[in-house]
């Protein structure tokens, strides 16, 4: 009898490898470095959240809810739509609770883009996004963000628009240049979209975190885009428990339609204790509201302790990244620069060129500040000098 052996295979993703956030989260274990490369809290959410999760799951709360999430949560979120932004939402035929946004957006995708459809991405991007086209059989269509400032390329994003673009993803504020689209903006797109067939899929997990009195364009403010947007957000960011893996798509009845058929099969239901506990939760404002408050401190905490240096800070106008320059003190690449910031200087960062699909060299790298302040002021230690 010959020896068991696997069959070979094609990948559907052949140039999907390791992360870097993978990498980087493992060099900086390796040398005991302080990670601020990966997006996520140090620190815990807020007690009285798990406490209602627990509530939830005692009161037996522990069998499959109903697949678009249980009616409390997307009541919940319907009215904070509509309180905070002014779009009517109803939580029957417009909200489906979803395994985090990362999901969200995949099942977008394949709900919604057909085989050879295009779908443009502005760079540098979430890591998620093309893997997801490419599954769906879309043709990822590029567009930079404008280089220095981030800012959106209207003219670049007019000329990549034509008649096989299904859908456009945006992502306000913005992983990793922590820039936040204007009002101005948002006029823009509309304006660009009217004419078209173009959907449009918002990734607006940092809602609640942009800074200096500046207001969160969500779609959701603009009923002329909202009309044909899917709008995705995440409880992880939200409520410091990235780990739960909950979040959120809004979308008009008929788009609905479309993702609910494809959720249906990809999850099916999102756990159900959880879901309790947020839905109690959000009966409080407060949390989400105070969240601007509580990451602009620790943003300007991080970037007065590294003004002394020749680290040059870009804006950081919303999410809870500070993306720096580094070239009047190195030659290095990104990537290196990393590992020498790692493994020389103890802190942990993630190259720019990691968000970019053709990995260009910009002499920048992204700190998450979502850190304790004891972790934030150790970094801003080992960071002294540079
Ligand atoms: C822009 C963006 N979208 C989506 C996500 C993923 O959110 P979730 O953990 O809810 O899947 C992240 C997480 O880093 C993100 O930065």
């Amino acid at each position: 009898m010959s020896s068991p052996s696997t069959p070979p295979i094609t990948s559907r993703l052949p140039q999907v490898g390791t992360t870097i956030f993978t990498v980087m989260s493992a060099l900086a274990q390796e040398h005991g470095a302080v990670n601020l490369g990966q997006g996520f809290p140090d620190f815990e959410g807020d007690p009285t959240l798990v406490d209602a999760v627990a509530a939830a799951m005692r009161a037996g709360h522990n069998q499959y809810p109903p697949m678009t999430g249980i009616p409390a949560l997307r009541e919940a979120i319907a009215r904070k739509i509509t309180t905070l932004y002014g779009l009517p939402c109803d939580p029957v035929s417009e909200v489906t609770v979803t395994a985090g946004a990362t999901q969200a957006i995949i099942t977008a995708v394949l709900a919604l883009v057909h085989p050879g459809d295009e779908v443009i991405v502005l760079d540098p991007c979430y890591d998620s996004y093309e893997p997801s086209i490419l599954l769906a059989g879309g043709v990822p269509v590029h567009v930079a963000l404008t280089p220095g400032s981030f800012r959106p390329d209207f003219d670049a994003i007019a000329a990549a628009l034509g008649p096989r673009t299904r859908a456009i993803i945006i992502n306000s504020p913005h992983n990793p240049s922590a820039t936040v689209w204007s009002a101005d903006d948002m006029r823009r797109l509309a304006e660009l979209l009217r004419p078209t067939s173009t959907l449009l899929i918002s990734d607006e997990v940092y809602e609640h975190m942009v800074y200096d009195g500046a207001q969160h364009q969500s779609v959701a403010r603009w009923p002329e885009l909202a009309a044909r947007a899917l709008i995705v957000s995440s409880f992880g960011k939200t409520y410091h428990v990235t780990g739960w893996k909950v979040g959120y798509v809004v979308a008009p009845a008929a788009l609905m339609a479309e993702f609910r058929k494809v959720h249906q099969f990809n999850v099916f239901t999102v756990n159900t204790p959880m879901q309790h506990g947020l839905a109690a939760y959000m009966a409080e404002a407060g949390p989400y509201l105070g969240l601007p408050a509580y990451y602009q401190r620790k943003r300007d905490l991080f970037r007065a302790g590294l003004a002394g240096s020749r680290l040059r800070l870009l804006p950081s106008e919303g999410s809870y990244f500070q993306v720096v320059d580094y070239s009047a003190i190195s030659s290095l690449g990104e990537l290196d620069f990393c590992r020498f910031l790692t493994q020389e200087r103890g802190v942990a960062a993630i190259p720019l060129s990691a968000f970019y699909p053709d990995a260009r060299e910009q002499g920048l790298v992204r700190f998450c500040y979502a850190k304790r302040d004891d972790t934030l002021n150790q970094a801003l230690e080992r960071l002294q000098g540079l």
